[in-house]
């Protein structure tokens, strides 16, 4: 049965091969058989400082990576969060039923907090932004990797909410997770998941690295003291981030990598993990070439913002009447 799917990636930075691996890998398969909606989340981006200039060349060229990653306009819909104004109006109706609690509670709040001199009040309802964005679409399936569970779980819950107080309105999404690539972790400090945001250059891989950038930070990649390649987070957080980044590019899992490498040693796993991810990557970048200064791009999200302004509209205003805001 064709199911509706959505998603969103912040244009916080360029992505990473965290983001490739844990979203937009499962987009691209997904956009087959379903009716699929992939957002770039600008108005997410902005809940801590951005530059305006590099929030907008983030925004397109995450959009370009979109398309270039294999995410085909005629199955999918491509758009920017602020050209459908929905969203943000969808999020304040649906402050009025989540909880502070359920707020505070957030370890991505917490986490993001701790890093920010002054918190954006924003930044705290942030979740039902996000909420918003699932929410307006109907979505069935909601593609992300392991960080945003806590999030997907929260927008189940205020829809079932929403739904017992007003009258089925809002369909419950399901979360789906990668079987590996879920967490792709820091290349510094393993015990930490890889973020685009990351101070340290040299803890991720973006995915507009150059194939040197990408061995050279492979090759300094943080692993341990003992020699043997063996999947274990718990002790061996370092080599196990590597052997998923491996079995996730090279589409095998985590077993068969552990076997392939067995006897080899740790410079030899660098050595081919560098090459899994640039023969991943390279390809896209020579799209992204082309596309980055192209008018194609903006016809791609012009169509995708009228689409989805569309089915957005729709959603928006069955909520307003339920909630008694129509004239
Ligand atoms: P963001 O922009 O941090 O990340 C985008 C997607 O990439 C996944 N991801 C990872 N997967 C594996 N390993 C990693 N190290 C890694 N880092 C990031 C994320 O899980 C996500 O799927 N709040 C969301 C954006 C968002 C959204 C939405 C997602 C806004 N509205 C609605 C889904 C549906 C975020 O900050 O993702």
């Amino acid at each position: 049965m064709v199911k509706v799917i959505f998603s969103g990636i912040q244009p916080s930075g360029i992505p990473t091969i965290g983001n490739y691996l844990g979203a937009i890998r499962q987009f691209v398969e997904l956009q087959e058989d379903n009716e699929c909606y992939f957002c770039v989340v600008n108005q997410h981006a902005i809940t801590v400082p951005q530059d305006p200039k590099e929030l907008r060349e983030n925004t397109r060229s995450l959009a370009a990576l979109y398309v270039a990653s294999g995410l085909d306009p005629n199955k999918a819909t491509l758009f920017i969060q602020s050209e459908v104004p929905a969203h943000t109006e969808l999020s304040w109706l649906i402050q009025t039923f989540t909880y502070m609690g359920e707020l505070e509670r957030m370890t991505q709040f917490k986490d993001k907090a701790e890093k920010q001199s002054a918190v954006s009040s924003a930044l705290f309802t942030y979740p039902t932004l996000m909420a918003a964005d699932i929410l307006l679409y109907n979505a069935d399936i909601v593609p992300v990797g392991e960080d945003q569970k806590q999030h997907i779980e929260l927008t189940r819950d205020v829809a079932q909410r929403f739904n017992n107080r007003y009258g089925e309105t809002f369909v419950i999404p399901d979360i789906q997770l990668p079987k590996v690539g879920a967490r792709i972790m820091s290349l510094q400090d393993p015990t930490k998941k890889m973020s685009k945001s990351d101070e340290n250059q040299r803890a991720f891989i973006s995915m507009l690295d150059s194939p040197k950038q990408i061995e050279k930070k492979i090759k300094s990649a943080v692993t341990d003291s003992d020699m043997e390649i063996r999947y274990d987070k718990e002790n061996k957080p370092g080599v196990s981030n590597l052997l998923a980044i491996y079995a996730s590019c090279t589409n095998q899992t985590v077993a068969d990598a552990e076997k392939h490498f067995q006897g080899k040693g740790y410079g030899d796993l660098k050595k081919e993990v560098a090459e899994a991810v640039i023969s991943v990557i390279e390809p896209i970048q020579q799209r992204y070439e082309k596309l980055i200064n192209s008018n194609e791009l903006d016809d791609i999200l012009d169509e995708g913002a009228k689409k989805a302004n569309e089915v957005a509209e729709k959603t928006l205003h069955k909520v307003k009447k339920k909630m008694g805001l129509i004239r």
